[in-house]
C-alpha cells in the first residue's frame, strides 16, 4: 500500500488531496498545525476507506520543521 504525505492537510486544498487519495486506498501521513481538524479528518476517512492514517502537528514555518518532519516520518515509519 502507498503512502501519500500531505502538508496543510487540515482544510482546503490539502484536505480535497487527502480524501482523493484516501478513495484511491493510500495511506496518509496529514501534517498542520490544527489538532482538532487533523484528528476529525483522519478519523473520518480511516472509518469510510480502511486506510491507515497518521497526524503530525508541525508550524512549517519554524526553523528546522523540515528535517522536524523527515525525523518524525522516519521514526514512525523507518523509512
Ligand atoms: N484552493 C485552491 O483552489 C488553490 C488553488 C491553487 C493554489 N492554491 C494554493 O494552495 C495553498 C493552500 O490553499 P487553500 O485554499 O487550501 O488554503 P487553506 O484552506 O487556508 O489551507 C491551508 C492549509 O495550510 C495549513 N497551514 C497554514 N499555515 C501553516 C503553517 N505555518 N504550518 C503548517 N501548516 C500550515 C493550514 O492548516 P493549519 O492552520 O491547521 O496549520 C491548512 O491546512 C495556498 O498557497 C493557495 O494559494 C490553492
Amino acid at each position: 500500500m502507498k503512502t501519500a504525505l500531505i502538508t496543510g492537510a487540515s482544510s482546503g486544498i490539502g484536505a480535497a488531496f487527502a480524501r482523493e487519495l484516501a478513495a484511491c486506498q493510500t495511506d496518509l501521513i496529514l501534517v498542520a498545525r490544527s489538532q482538532d481538524k487533523l484528528q476529525r479528518l483522519a478519523e473520518q476517512l480511516q472509518e469510510k476507506f480502511q486506510i491507515r492514517t497518521e497526524i503530525i502537528l508541525q508550524d512549517l514555518t519554524q526553523t528546522g520543521a523540515a528535517r522536524s518532519l523527515y525525523d518524525a516520518i522516519a521514526q514512525k515509519d523507518g523509512r
